[in-house]
């Protein structure tokens, strides 16, 4: 048995033209969109063919996915894809769903490479590993190292590379922070670190609606008390993984500006650009090895 597709859709209010959102959260357009990925067909699909049908268990699956996201689940989330960088990144239960304002990070990670083509880098908290593979594909010299706790994200992250076809150029490891690295022969020093550690309080996550906070693994979220574990590791530990006149850049909560700086500056760091995101909110942070 198969069901015309543009029934299902606008059964679920996501009918053709300029319909109102019916609250799913995406206009009728985005929604008819999601419903092609889903089914692996590309936006022309249903101009070229209006009467296209689907199966009995495509129909049920587009159904499920719908009432999903009816019920708040993001888009990227219920596909397992998200775009980060115009690149094409999968994402699993394993891995944070990569958001728009971390691409500034990747903007500045791009800068502060421009002079060193051969660049090592290493990413903290790789998760999808979408901040390493946008920076390699930007500078087609430079190697990379993605580090991640959750082995799910490890494997997620390699298998991005590989789809990318920047396998040959990034490599990734299981490690809590740097942990992993003290264990090879030999300690490795990067030009370039880059983290977007999880940086939100314990209470603040226990405290968001349950659809969002079980949208994104608790790894990838909870900074700790204050929400600056991760920064103090890499506050009082990066330096020993970098060249003299290496550099970390990091992502930051809108309310860490001070806290962060400050750790970095007890540790001995030189204090570099601080980036604000389009809502006017520091983003990114830049700290410069101290001593040069
Ligand atoms: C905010 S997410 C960032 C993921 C990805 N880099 C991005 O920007 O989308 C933080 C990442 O840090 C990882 N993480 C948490 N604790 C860690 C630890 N102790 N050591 C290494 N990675 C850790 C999480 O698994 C998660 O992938």
């Amino acid at each position: 048995m198969s069901r015309a597709l543009r029934a299902i859709l606008e059964a679920s209010g996501a009918g053709h033209g300029d319909r109102p959102d019916l609250g799913h959260g995406l206009d009728s357009r985005a929604r008819t969109g999601f419903a092609l990925s889903l089914l692996g067909l590309d936006r022309l699909a249903l101009l070229r063919e209006p009467g296209l049908c689907v199966s009995e268990e495509q129909a049920q699956n587009l159904e499920a996915a719908f009432a999903k996201l009816a019920q708040g689940m993001s888009p990227a989330r219920i596909l397992g894809r998200r775009e980060f960088w115009s690149l094409d990144f999968e994402i699993t239960p394993d891995t944070l769903e990569p958001r728009p304002e971390t691409e500034i990070l990747v903007e500045q990670a791009v800068a502060l490479l421009a002079d060193r083509p051969g660049a090592r880098l290493a990413d903290l908290g790789t998760g999808s590993g979408c901040i390493l593979l946008s920076i390699l594909s930007e500078c087609p010299q430079a190697t990379g190292l993605g580090l991640d706790l959750a082995p799910g994200a490890v494997e997620t992250a390699l298998r991005n590379a590989r789809r990318l076809g920047l396998a040959d150029r990034a490599s990734f490891l299981v490690s809590d922070w740097f942990t992993a690295l003290d264990q090879q022969n030999g300690r490795p020093r990067f030009d370039l670190l880059a983290s977007n550690p999880p940086y939100i309080a314990s209470a603040v996550v226990d405290g968001l609606p349950k659809i969002v906070r079980d949208q994104d693994p608790r790894l990838a979220l909870e900074g700790g008390r204050d929400g600056l574990a991760a920064y103090r590791i890499l506050a009082t530990q990066g330096q020993d993984y970098l060249v003299p006149g290496g550099a970390m850049v990091m992502e930051i909560g809108f309310d860490q500006e001070a806290s962060v700086a400050a750790l970095f500056a007890q540790a001995g760091w030189r204090p570099g650009v601080c980036t604000r995101d389009l809502a006017g909110m520091p983003r990114t942070w830049v700290m410069h090895a101290g001593g040069v």
